[in-house]
């Protein structure tokens, strides 16, 4: 090694002379750019409060059973795993009020859903059979077809009061969905915000058949408000969904066989609580109450809500989501082809349970056209 020469001691005086300059200069950048990035911090929690406030004011729904207790549990974690631990909605579980909820269940179902869940019971004028019901009638239809009691109070429960029960009165958007359920693909979305953004009040994933058996006298009854309350009629319904001929139904007229049987399968369901509240279906449940059919025969939640939806929503103020990979027990459900999803198209062979559920959804002439995954 040299002893460096004058010339070269000169030379590495001036790097680090040009070096300190660089340093200062590059400092008096950087220091507006830390004032600059301490208030786009400020900005960015701004819009992260923002974003709070502008959260849809929505609660997930769900009922829960005291025979399906892992599987509530199993579908809280499914739910946070797809979206919900992003999303971050609260979520009301409704049980009625002879089950006791344990510590050890509340811990549980509060650790999954970091908190955010309620649990409340059903009132009993919210579910109790109505005393002014003749109760022979009753028995003898739970004889003949089946569904219990607790089966029924849960249709008429869901046709005419969830969305003004206590725990669920102060929220605009209901999303309902059941215990044994199970999202396959990841929600990359926020489909109430995409609703907000098209427009639409009610979303919905399948549509499929039910069965007329245990509701004989529905569509007769359905058809009969329609024809005794002409005021209450919404311009450009989209009553064709329910009716394939719309004028006998609204001259009362219609039958079982005038019935599309259509029905938008509410097991997952996403809803504004206008469409419910609204003069029309509450009139058309009081309706159908008085008439006896919930406990009379099993008049179904999904076909009253699909009825009521088609009387008092447009077209396209429905929305139908098909990428979420959504899957009601071990039934048929819609696989997109998309990374996101734990499934695979298999073809012919898959839902091969029940093949007569998806043939009948794909058969479905859906009126409602507005895709939530467009
Ligand atoms: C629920 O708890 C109450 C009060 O602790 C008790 O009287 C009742 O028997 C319990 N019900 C059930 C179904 O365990
Ligand atoms: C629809 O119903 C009306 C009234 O019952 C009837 O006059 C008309 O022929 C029906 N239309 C069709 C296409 O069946
Ligand atoms: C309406 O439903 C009730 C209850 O099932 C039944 O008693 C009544 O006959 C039905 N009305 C019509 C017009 O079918």
């Amino acid at each position: 090694m040299t002893v460096p020469s004058p010339s070269t001691r000169l030379r590495y005086s001036l790097y680090i002379g040009f070096a300190l300059f660089f340093a200062s200069v590059t400092l008096s950048f950087l220091l507006p750019t830390r004032r600059w990035s301490s208030s786009s911090i400020a900005f960015l929690q701004e819009a992260v409060v923002d974003e709070a406030d502008i959260r849809p004011n929505a609660a997930i729904v769900i009922m829960i059973s005291p025979r399906r207790l892992t599987e509530t549990l199993m579908a809280l974690k499914n739910i946070e795993d797809r979206f919900n631990r992003r999303l971050k909605y609260p979520y009301v579980l409704l049980t009625d009020s002879a089950t006791n909820i344990s510590d050890e269940l509340s811990e549980k179902v509060r650790c999954i859903t970091e908190g955010r869940a309620t649990i409340a019971h059903l009132p009993e004028e919210m579910w109790a059979v109505p005393d002014w019901l003749d109760q022979e009638r009753i028995r003898h239809s739970l004889d003949s077809i089946g569904f219990s009691l607790a089966y029924r109070s849960m249709c008429r429960f869901y046709s005419g009061f969830f969305w003004r029960h206590p725990a669920l009165i102060s929220y605009d958007w209901l999303w309902r969905l059941d215990t044994d359920i199970t999202f396959h693909c990841d929600v990359q979305y926020d489909p109430i915000r995409r609703m907000i953004k098209s427009g639409a009040l009610y979303g919905f994933v399948q549509v499929s058949g039910d069965a007329i058996g245990v509701q004989e006298s529905l569509a007769r009854n359905v058809s009969q408000f329609l024809h005794s309350r002409p005021e209450l009629l919404v311009p450009d319904a989209n009553l064709a969904f329910s009716w394939k001929n719309v004028s006998k139904a609204l001259q009362g007229q219609a039958d079982n066989d005038d019935w599309t049987v259509s029905v938008m399968y509410n097991n997952f369901e996403i809803s504004h609580r206008s469409v419910w509240s609204s003069p029309t279906y509450q009139a058309f449940f009081e309706y159908l109450d008085q008439q006896g059919g919930f406990f009379y025969e099993r008049w179904g939640d999904a076909p009253v809500h699909s009825y009521g939806v088609s009387m008092v929503l447009k077209k396209d103020q429905a929305i139908q989501f098909s990428d979420l990979g959504y899957q009601h027990k071990d039934w048929g459900y819609e696989c997109p082809s998309q990374p996101q999803c734990a499934c695979v198209k298999e073809g012919p062979s898959a839902g091969k349970r029940f093949p007569v559920f998806i043939r009948q959804a794909k058969r479905m002439n859906i009126d409602f056209n507005n895709r939530g995954d467009r």
